[in-house]
């Protein structure tokens, strides 16, 4: 099983990356093939038009499209931006479709204060739904995250450790049914 951790945060001095390769490196202790997508690195322009739609399709956004497709379930991760997730995660879910459909999505949301992103978490739950995804009811929420990790990046929270374990155990439960399913379903 493939997993896909999506970066959506580009801000100058972001943190939000830091969480998504703490989850990267549980999820390979665990077994499982990870993808980092970086929307830093994968700069895509504003919508024009989505994939299957847009006469002259990016290349970029054929590669990532590749790169969604090729994942079995998908973690989105996001800072709170007032009172919201990230305009670049939004910019980026809008181009696709088939590429989340019917998928595992898990939630983590990232802010500088003590509520970890929630109105951010709860909206982009419901997005998840629009796109035909299921998204994962627990969802992990990063409070404080300019102390939550050393300058090397090590995980110095105990409370947002035990919350990731809780959240990546619940993931690969969904994640794994929804895989188990699909592959069944081929067999038949
Ligand atoms: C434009 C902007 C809006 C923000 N709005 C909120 C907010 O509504 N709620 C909140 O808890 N934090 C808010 N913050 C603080 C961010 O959660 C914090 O800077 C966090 O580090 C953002 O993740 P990033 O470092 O990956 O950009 C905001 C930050 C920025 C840059």
């Amino acid at each position: 099983m493939k997993i896909a951790i999506l970066i959506g945060s580009i801000r100058q001095g972001r943190q939000s990356q830091k969480i998504a390769h703490y989850l990267q490196k549980k999820l390979t202790e665990r077994g499982l093939d990870t993808d980092l997508v970086d929307l830093a690195e994968t700069q895509l322009p504003m919508l024009e038009e989505r994939v299957g739609i847009h006469p002259q399709l990016p290349q970029v956004v054929k590669d990532l499209s590749l790169r969604l497709h090729a994942a079995d379930a998908l973690i989105f991760v996001t800072p709170e931006y007032h009172g919201s997730f990230s305009g670049v995660l939004k910019n980026a879910l809008d181009y696709f479709s088939s590429e989340f459909s019917r998928k595992a999505i898990g939630i983590v949301t990232v802010s500088a204060g003590k509520l970890g992103g929630i109105n951010a978490a709860t909206q982009l739950q419901q997005v998840i739904l629009s796109v035909g995804a299921y998204a994962l009811p627990v969802k992990l929420l990063v409070p404080e995250v300019y102390g939550a990790f050393t300058d090397t990046q090590e995980l110095t929270s105990e409370h947002t450790a035990k919350s990731a374990t809780r959240f990546l155990d619940e993931f690969y439960w969904l994640a794994s049914a929804v895989y188990e399913k699909k592959k069944a379903a081929v067999t038949i």
